[in-house]
């Protein structure tokens, strides 16, 4: 079957997809996205993420090119031209298209595309054994609140995680203090049985994913602190783990050369993904 992309009002092969080069985003990388899970072909928590579109299209002082509605139609036509069970659908608008020059265009006008892709399910060996990560210094702007397209960072630590075996990367600023993962929100489990994650700031991107763990360990009654925390302590954490709309909640049982606690997926970590994948059910089924 032959995917299909949605650019700017029509469906086009895949193969056949083109932006202008004069595209800001291909230029300056001056545009935003979000990637939203498909379950059994339905947008999981579709509301939330464009909530935060919308806030990325504020920040960035840029048009919306259509209605929150007329989105949504187009993210679930795209999910259903693919053929998309289990995956994600991914929604991309940039500044549009302009002779190159740094300031932004006078009447500028918003580029959508938006693609859709099935995904492999997780392999059960990251589930059971945990995934390694490894840490890098965070890079990046001041600005990471905003889901920019403008990912270097993010992509040269992801490299480096790859290089080294790892699943994620896990940044770390200057005074040694953990922000997020190259594309993640990162968790721990105190020694004495807190849930810790940092503060939504604009240090970090207020992951969707994160916001429904909060929601699930809030519900579940599992003691939970908002706070930023050390790269020592996640070495001496008794869990740890990362959480997007395509790791759902992984957990991490090895930083670097050394195992977190005693190597193995810690039970918080655990009960939180079987919860995260029982939200997800419950909109898949909701919506069939
Ligand atoms: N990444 N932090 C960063 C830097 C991210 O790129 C992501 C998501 C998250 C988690 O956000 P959410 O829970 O809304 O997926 C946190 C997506 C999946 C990506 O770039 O592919």
């Amino acid at each position: 079957m032959s995917r299909i992309a949605y650019v700017n009002g029509r469906y086009v092969p895949h193969a056949q997809a083109r932006v202008h080069i004069d595209d800001r985003g291909y230029q300056f990388g001056d545009g935003i996205y979000e990637v939203c899970a498909v379950r059994s072909g339905v947008m999981i928590d579709d509301d939330p993420h464009l909530d935060r579109l919308e806030r990325s299209l504020r920040e960035m002082r840029m048009t919306a090119p259509m209605s929150r509605a007329a989105l949504k139609v187009v993210m679930r036509e795209t999910i259903r031209r693919n053929v998309v069970n289990d995956g994600i659908v991914y929604l991309q608008l940039t500044r549009g298209v302009a002779p190159r020059d740094h300031a932004f265009p006078k009447a500028p006008k918003t580029q959508v595309v938006v693609t859709a892709r099935n995904a492999k399910p997780h392999p059960a060996a990251f589930v059971e054994d945990g995934v390694k990560a490894v840490t890098a210094p965070d890079i990046r702007w001041g600005r990471c609140d905003i889901k920019t397209i403008a990912l270097l960072p993010n992509c040269m630590a992801k490299q480096v995680a790859k290089e080294n075996g790892a699943y994620e990367a896990i940044l770390v600023d200057e005074k040694g203090v953990v922000t997020e993962g190259s594309s993640s929100n990162a968790w721990i489990v105190t020694g004495d049985g807190k849930l810790v994650t940092r503060p939504a700031t604009n240090e970090i991107l207020n992951g969707i994913t994160r916001l429904a763990i909060i929601e699930i360990a809030r519900r579940e009654g599992i003691v939970f602190e908002e706070r930023a925390f050390t790269l020592d302590e996640m070495r001496r954490a008794r869990e740890a783990f990362v959480t997007s709309a395509s790791s759902f909640a992984m957990p991490v049982t090895q930083l670097d050369d050394a195992p977190i606690a005693n190597g193995k997926p810690g039970t918080i970590a655990l009960k939180l993904r079987a919860a995260y994948l029982q939200h997800m059910a419950a909109q898949a089924g909701a919506a069939a």
